[in-house]
């Protein structure tokens, strides 16, 4: 699997992958904002020999940083593909000098919980009926500080247990 920038060419890929995995999707113009006006944005896709089979995307703002989203094709979960995306955004934002990094995810997505857990994260709230689709509760998950020794080490284990 090759992680790589996305840009305007994979948008069409990125929104099926978008449509098999959220309930209520991002508008394609969204991705299109993200990637040409949005400075702050960092977005990746991850494919395999030409077929895009995976997304995800953060912000970076001084120390603070968000996973906007993070999606796999629904036949490639469970093989580490989505750690490795998630991998990827955490690197994208140590190397812009990010130590916080935050994002919101369903009360209900166990998985999604279960791979930010793994990587650190924590939840710090909850948001009430946040998602307006069925009124779900959102976590508020941070980790941090991604420029601690200790949060280094873990991610250096990480990494070297992916890649085994
Ligand atoms: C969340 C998502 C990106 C994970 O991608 P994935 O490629 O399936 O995950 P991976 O195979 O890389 O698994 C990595 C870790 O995630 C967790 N995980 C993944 N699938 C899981 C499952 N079915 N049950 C419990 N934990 C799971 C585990 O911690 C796993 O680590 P482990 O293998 O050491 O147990 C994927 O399930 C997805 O696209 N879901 C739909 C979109 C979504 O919910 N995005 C998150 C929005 S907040």
């Amino acid at each position: 699997m090759q992680i790589e920038p996305m840009t305007m060419a994979h948008i069409k890929d990125v929104m099926r992958i978008e449509a098999q995995s959220f309930p209520t999707t991002w508008p394609s113009d969204a991705f299109f904002n993200e990637l040409q006006t949005n400075k702050l944005a960092h977005y990746f896709i991850a494919k395999i020999d030409d077929e895009i089979i995976g997304y995800g995307g953060c912000w970076v703002i001084m120390e603070d940083a968000h996973v906007t989203t993070i999606a796999v094709l629904p036949e490639y979960r469970g093989k580490g593909y989505g750690e490795r995306i998630l991998l990827t955004l955490i690197d994208e934002a140590i190397t812009r000098g990010g130590a916080w990094l935050t994002l919101e995810v369903r009360e209900g997505n166990i998985s999604a919980q279960q791979l930010y857990r793994k990587y650190g994260f924590t939840t710090v709230a909850v948001r009430k009926q946040y998602y307006s689709d069925n009124n779900e509760n959102a976590l508020v998950m941070w980790a941090g500080n991604l420029k601690s020794e200790l949060y280094r080490n873990r991610l250096q284990a990480l990494r070297a247990q992916l890649v085994a």
